[in-house]
């Protein structure tokens, strides 16, 4: 096994020809070219606004209080920077595929497995999370019209085992089960009711798994009807927003903003992942390119104004919420409906639960439909087994892999919890952001867009802007925040200390090694500013995760390298010419 095969590259000539070939020989059927610019805004917008906005929203505020605004600001412009990146690469490859693709040609194949292997992880966790928000505003939304399904049938093993664990605990010490939260009421109702096997009790989430059957089903029967769909769900979506918007600024009281960061910058930090989840959708775009009618014009432009528009909507919608009540009130699970529920406003909160489903159903739609795309592009290039691009001769959609991706997201939404998914789905995005942010710089290097039409990130020298930056940072933290460089080089916390301290600091510490280190290479080679900064605060926003995300993703790409070394590397179209052509 050659090293140098690790990093085999896709030449992008050679794919837009593979790609021209395969449609006109019609060996394979090409997919349908259907998308407009506006069906890509509406899919990107799809995509994005969803459990974000709806759900996680809320314990990101209860953290952080109305200074959770800002981290919108600033997870936007990190999301920026990686659009700018990841519209480039759209524009000079349009094929399937998104990041992976990407990375094929800039990085080669190794990373480009693990991009694919990472995207996956966004794109199917992403919607089990999805999935789960779902069924919880269903439920509820079912509830309210005096519909009960048994809570052992709406709830994931986790929640169910915690909740009743804490609910036992604060019985114990004198609580009423009726002042229980309705969150500790429902677990403790599910684990106590369930049907046990053995002493096991059996709880699961059967409206999640329902809903993510249904979705792969229209995914399945063809793109013209699920762009149909998104476009309808998008339109219904942005105007509750809009509606929650407009009528909650006349409920505001300037004094809930004050404090406007109760909690510091620790406070806010800790809504990163929630914060960064409620953003994930607008790469999907990409995945879309051999659908659209203009990717080279459309695809850049969609991902750029399906971000503006999701920034303007949140930035308001976190300042309207933290502006209704207190920030504290707000760690529920659907604080959009809850803050109207609380002024009074029964009605609008019913409509916003309504639109909530409305809006996830349609995240699901997108990411279901997206992520066969990539398991079809990993599969055109032999890193999976051809079936996996296998076009159906009357959807003309990727059949096997659609029937794949429902299976993978179905089976585990029934069980998994909630929080969990959020967090490895944001980590594992962020860290296909870094590389796509990093496949554009290597891009420049090579020289591989020079003469190509398209799309390109505006070049502005890096060499003394980056160190510039560095250094103004570093001058504000010292003098800004002094207590936490103190605490980054303590070994005590109160209480724990030594090696349980230190392996918090873990990513912290490998962010700035990093910094040092792109510093430096910007001013030797007058790195691409906008890339730069996109690698700086992705990675940035990655290290707010905690060392316990960092070891579950850290496992899941280990475990795609087995799979690599095991089918891939062998079966790799790379490979086989490789073989065939040993002088080359
Ligand atoms: N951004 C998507 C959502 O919030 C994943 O549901």
């Amino acid at each position: 096994m050659g090293f140098k095969n690790l990093f085999r590259k896709k030449d992008i000539n050679v794919m837009l020809a593979d790609l021209q070939a395969e449609g006109q020989e019609g060996h394979g059927i090409s997919l349908v070219k259907n998308l407009t610019l506006r069906d890509l805004v509406a899919l990107g917008i799809a995509a994005v606004i969803g459990a974000g906005i709806f759900s996680t929203i809320g314990n990101a505020s209860a953290a952080g209080g109305p200074g959770v605004a800002l981290l919108f600001i600033f997870t936007a412009i990190a999301c920026a920077f990686s659009a700018l990146c990841y519209a480039q690469f759209a524009s000079t490859l349009p094929v399937a595929g998104s990041a992976y693709t990407y990375a094929y040609t800039s990085f080669g194949e190794l990373i480009a497995w693990i991009i694919g292997w990472d995207l996956l992880m966004e794109y199917a966790i992403g919607n089990i999370a999805v999935a789960i928000s779902w069924s919880d505003y269903f439920t509820g939304l079912l509830n309210g019209v005096g519909v009960h399904i048994p809570a052992y049938l709406t709830m994931d093993f986790l929640s169910a085992s915690r909740g009743f664990d804490e609910a036992e605990t604060l019985m114990a010490g004198g609580t009423a089960f009726a002042q229980l939260t309705p969150g500790l009421q429902a677990a403790h109702e599910a684990w106590v009711n369930a049907p046990r096997l053995g002493s096991l009790p059996l709880v699961a989430d059967f409206p999640a798994l329902l809903i993510v059957v249904l979705i792969t089903y229209l995914v399945y029967v063809g793109i013209k009807e699920s762009k149909r769909t998104a476009n309808l769900l998008v339109l219904l979506k942005l105007l509750v927003i809009v509606l929650v918007i407009l009528v909650g600024m006349f409920y505001i009281k300037p004094t809930n903003w004050s404090p406007f960061a109760p909690n510091g910058l620790g406070g806010i930090l800790k809504g990163v992942s929630a914060v960064f989840f409620a953003y994930i959708g607008f790469d999907a775009i990409s995945t879309t390119a051999e659908e659209c009618r203009n990717p080279q014009r459309d695809l850049p432009r969609a991902m750029i104004y399906a971000l503006i528009i999701c920034t303007v909507l949140y930035v308001l919608v976190a300042l309207v919420l933290t502006g209704m009540v207190p920030f504290s009130e707000l760690a529920v699970g659907d604080p959009l409906a809850y803050v109207f529920e609380r002024v009074g406003l029964n009605f609008v909160s019913g409509v916003v639960a309504v639109s909530a489903v409305v809006a996830m159903t349609s995240v699901l739609l997108v990411f279901q439909l997206g992520q066969p795309r990539i398991w079809m592009a990993m599969s055109r290039d032999g890193l999976l087994p051809k079936v996996f691009a296998r076009l159906h001769p009357r959807y003309k959609t990727p059949s096997f892999s659609t029937i794949v991706t429902g299976i993978v997201v179905a089976v585990p939404a029934l069980f998994m919890n909630l929080t969990e998914v959020t967090d490895l789905t944001s980590i594992g995005t962020l860290f296909a952001f870094v590389l796509v942010c990093g496949g554009i710089l290597l891009m420049d290097n090579t020289g591989q867009h020079k003469g190509r039409s398209g799309f390109k990130v505006p070049y502005y020298n890096g060499k003394y802007l980056v160190p510039l930056l560095m250094v103004t940072v570093v001058g504000l933290l010292l003098t800004f925040n002094p207590t936490g460089l103190q605490n980054f080089f303590s070994l005590t916390d109160g209480t724990e200390s030594g090696w349980d301290v230190f392996k918090h600091k873990i990513p912290l510490i490998g962010f700035i090694l990093f910094c040092i280190v792109i510093t430096i290479l910007s001013f030797l080679r007058s790195l691409s500013l906008i890339p730069v900064l996109g690698l700086i605060t992705n990675l940035y926003l990655m290290t707010e995760l905690g060392i316990t995300n960092w070891s579950r993703f850290l496992i899941w790409l280990g475990l795609g390298l087995v799979v690599y070394f095991i089918y891939g590397y062998r079966n790799s179209k790379l490979n086989q010419q490789f073989i065939k052509r040993p002088g080359i």
